[in-house]
């Protein structure tokens, strides 16, 4: 059987401040079509090595490959071709308060797609915000809504260009659990459609069992174990490091 194309790498990667590293010597690759969840404990380094993966942030040293292409010494324009290719949904949502839902959403849309026809745009907002049962908030500022909406927002805003890698940070957290489950369906669809790859933080029980294929776990800004979900799951727990016990429990 022909092995998947390897979409994303690092190798080495140090991500340091003065006193200490945030990211320590971390490899890591990464197949196309897989969904891929990290877990760790908080301060441990997730959102950084999220952030370097998608090239949002460029650690000190080692290697960033995206799409089989080193893009340590990439500037800004360099960068777009690969950007048009991933949706980052960030931790605090980050949305931009002064629009509307509508023009947050229109954002990634226009910026990527300035040959989409206005229509088009409009439709796929609609259609979105439909899916995520928020189309009366397609006016509003995101001031107006809850920490758990203004996540699903983010997350839309994230899948609406339709990116080959799809990272989330946290994704479900703020949500109660009619709200996640929703969440993780939205999720779900997404990676099962061809040739998607999902990138996730997540400290969740549902996420790991519904969504994963494989597991990364993190301590310290340290690969602290890595493989299949269906691997580490098997294992005995005194052999799995803490974390994914806590959570597994
Ligand atoms: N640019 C930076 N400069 C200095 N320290 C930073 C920087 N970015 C992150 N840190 C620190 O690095 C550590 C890891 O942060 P990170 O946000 O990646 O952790 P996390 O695992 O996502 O935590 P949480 O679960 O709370 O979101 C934290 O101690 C944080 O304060
Ligand atoms: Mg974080």
């Amino acid at each position: 059987m022909e092995e998947t194309e390897i979409i994303l790498s690092l190798k080495n990667v140090y991500f340091e401040t003065e006193n200490y590293d945030i990211l320590s010597d971390v490899s890591l690759a990464i197949r196309r079509d897989t969904f891929v969840n990290i877990v760790g404990k908080s301060g441990s380094g997730k959102s950084t090595l999220l952030k370097v993966m998608s090239g949002l942030q460029i650690p000190d040293s080692g290697v960033v490959e995206l799409f089989g292409r080193n893009i340590m010494d990439l500037d800004y324009d360099g960068m777009l071709p690969f950007r048009k290719r991933m949706g980052f949904a960030f931790q605090d949502a980050a949305l931009l308060s002064n629009l509307s839902i509508k023009e947050n959403l229109l954002l990634p849309l226009s910026f990527y797609n300035k040959r989409m026809p206005k229509h088009e745009k409009e439709e796929k907002i609609e259609n979105m915000l439909a899916k995520i049962f928020m189309s009366n908030s397609i006016n509003l500022r995101p001031a107006q809504l809850s920490i758990g909406e203004k996540k699903l927002i983010s997350i839309a805003r994230a899948m609406i260009i339709e990116p080959a890698i799809l990272f989330l940070d946290e994704p479900i957290v703020y949500m109660d659990a009619t709200m996640a489950k929703s969440m993780i369906n939205l999720i779900k669809e997404y990676s099962n459609k061809e040739e998607t790859t999902v990138i996730c933080v997540a400290n969740s029980k549902n996420i790991i069992t519904e969504l994963a294929d494989n597991l990364i776990l993190i301590d310290n800004g340290k690969i602290v174990m890595s493989g299949t979900k269906n691997d580490i799951l098997s294992m005995e727990s005194d052999k799995r490091p803490e974390i994914i016990n806590d959570v597994l429990n």
